[in-house]
């Protein structure tokens, strides 16, 4: 039986100010080793906005967010892309150590236009831009592998903004950085908010879920406990499991 408190689909999704969702999860669920690690998981990641996933360490967030980017196929449910199976192309990934090849920033980044078919007239103005969307203009000609993690952390995020996505999953992707590299990446992700893109950002950081959420789905133990509008989930969480999370209680 599923959790009253949980709703088939994200509630932050609906009702759909901006046109339906880029993508539904609809009971998806993924075994390895015998073990359920994401059991029946239906969410819907709107077309636009900040949608937050929370939940306990081993809760399933990062496997959630490879599931939708189709990095590992899910064992049962699925996935629909309803503008389209293009989407599926337009999904782009950040992880918390970001993953950068041995060579200059600037030479990071060109490659991901090379990748994502930039016209090659309009690559040396992108690739600018970027640089100075990362403020990273005065690092390009430095190695990429080099720089702080931080810098490392806006690397990663413009150039998965070089792929023009639709879907921008973020996975704790300012977990070892200080307040003012977060805030940078902060920045980033409002500014692709901004231009229409839609963020998924997994965090452990009630202050920064509570400055970009729009909605907020709660995992805990591979399920969906809640989804909600973020006021609502931060002023009165209705799962027992987000208000223990929430209150920094011990989840097991
Ligand atoms: N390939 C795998 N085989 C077996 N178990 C796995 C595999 N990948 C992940 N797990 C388990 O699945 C659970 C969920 O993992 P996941 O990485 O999604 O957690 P998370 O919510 O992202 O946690 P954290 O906050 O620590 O990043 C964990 O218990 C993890 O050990
Ligand atoms: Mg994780």
């Amino acid at each position: 039986m599923p959790d009253a408190a949980v709703m088939p689909i994200c509630d932050p999704c609906r009702p759909q100010p901006n046109g339906p969702p880029a993508i539904v999860l609809d009971d998806l669920v993924l075994e390895r080793g015998g073990k359920r690690l994401i059991d029946g998981l239906s969410m819907a990641v709107p077309a636009q906005g900040v949608t937050v996933v929370m939940g306990p360490n081993g809760a399933g967030k990062s496997l959630a967010l490879r599931l939708i980017a189709g990095l590992i196929a899910p064992s049962g449910g699925r996935l629909e892309f309803l503008a389209g199976d293009d989407t599926r192309r337009q999904i782009a990934f950040v992880f918390q150590k970001p993953v950068l090849l041995r060579r200059s920033v600037r030479a990071n980044l060109d490659h991901a236009l090379r990748t994502y078919g930039t016209p090659r007239r309009e690559r040396a103005d992108r690739l600018a831009e970027l640089l100075t969307l990362g403020q990273l203009t005065d690092l390009a000609e430095r190695p990429a592998r080099v720089l702080s993690g931080g810098e490392q952390q806006r690397v990663a995020m413009v150039r998965a903004l070089a792929a023009a996505p639709k879907v921008l999953l973020l996975d704790e992707p300012t977990a070892s950085l200080d307040p003012q590299a977060t805030a940078a990446i902060e920045a980033l992700i409002r500014r692709a908010v901004d231009d229409g893109v839609s963020v998924v950002l997994v965090t452990h950081q009630a202050g920064q879920a509570q400055r970009l959420a729009d909605g907020v789905c709660f995992l805990h133990q591979g399920r969906l406990r809640e989804a909600a509008p973020a006021a609502a989930f931060f002023r009165s969480p209705r799962s027992p499991e987000a208000r223990a999370y929430l209150a920094g209680e011990l989840l097991l």
